[in-house]
């Protein structure tokens, strides 16, 4: 056993995420991850999924979280939702932060209290000054009780929501103007919202504010067609990335620089070489943007 195994987690300090790509955690891959010991960068695993006191899952994710970097992702905290913030959820997001200390740690942009975060998906949240004081006041709640910054996550969206007043790029930056959070910048996300609501996905990124981006999602889609036979694109997380999102991430990685990136992938999980192979794909492409970022430095110097 090593001797960083011997300390309690508990002490331990948080590991900063690298600018490498990570795997979102899943349990089929226990056993594989602390048998092969893969060069993944890190793990990120969604805090809904450790909120039990004990058990298999937190034994398995210590023994991870011993030998890799490790963020923390919430999807249940309805953070868009107009009734105050569940308190019990939030301490035991704050239980979770103490005992894994995360590297980072985000929150999905959710709205809707329900267990299921497709469908919170595909309920719009009007973006108003109303909406983004709301959120800022939450995501100060978080921040507050949590006692560290949160990254806030673009959402997939299917349609708009009428009364909105201002654009979600806006509602994104000043949410995070005011609150000092950061952005988690999905990538997917942004190809399936701007498909949807035919908007222009280069000039989404060109717009995004990435001085405040501290993570990226990668992820794939499932293609279907609307009412009127138009694309409609759903935020699966089932396939590998789409090469139209990798370009994307190309792009986005040309303004951003190297930036910590996940590869999401949540249902119809694959056994551990397909993901592995999917991470170090997405992982070609950042290697590429960092050699890309050295070579401008080189020329600067
Ligand atoms: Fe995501």
């Amino acid at each position: 056993m090593s001797q960083q195994s011997t300390m309690p987690l508990q002490s331990t300090k948080p590991d900063a995420i690298p600018a490498r790509v990570g795997v979102g955690l899943k349990p089929e891959h226990y056993d594989a991850i602390l048998t092969e010991r893969p060069d993944v960068g890190w793990f990120e695993v969604h805090a809904e999924n450790y909120m039990g006191a004990g058990g298999p899952p937190h034994r398995y994710l210590t023994a991870i979280r011993e030998q890799y970097p490790l963020s923390l992702h919430g999807v249940g905290l309805s953070i868009g939702a107009a009734r105050p913030l569940d308190r019990d959820h939030l301490k035991r997001l704050k239980a979770l932060n103490e005992r894994y200390q995360p590297g980072l740690f985000s929150e999905h942009l959710a709205w809707s209290t329900h267990d299921s975060v497709f469908f919170s998906d595909l309920l719009p949240l009007p973006y108003d000054e109303e909406s983004v004081r709301r959120v800022a006041d939450h995501v100060d709640e978080v921040q507050d009780t949590v006692g560290r910054r949160m990254l806030l996550e673009n959402p997939s969206t299917y349609v708009a929501f009428a009364e909105s007043t201002i654009g979600e790029i806006e509602f994104l930056t000043e949410v995070a103007t005011r609150t000092g959070c950061g952005l988690l910048l999905d990538v997917n996300n942004v190809h399936v919202s701007c498909t949807n609501q035919r908007w222009n996905a280069i000039d989404y990124l060109d717009r995004f504010p990435m001085q405040h981006v501290g993570e990226i999602h990668m992820a794939g889609y499932a293609p279907s067609k609307d009412d009127h036979g138009d694309p409609l694109l759903i935020d699966a997380h089932d396939r590998p990335a789409d090469p139209v999102v990798v370009e994307l991430y190309d792009h986005a990685l040309s303004r951003c620089g190297p930036i910590p990136t996940l590869v999401e992938w949540d249902n119809d999980v694959p056994d551990w070489p397909t993901l592995f192979a999917e991470a170090r794909r997405v992982e070609s492409v950042l290697t590429r943007a960092r050699r890309d970022e050295d070579a401008e430095l080189a020329v600067a110097v």
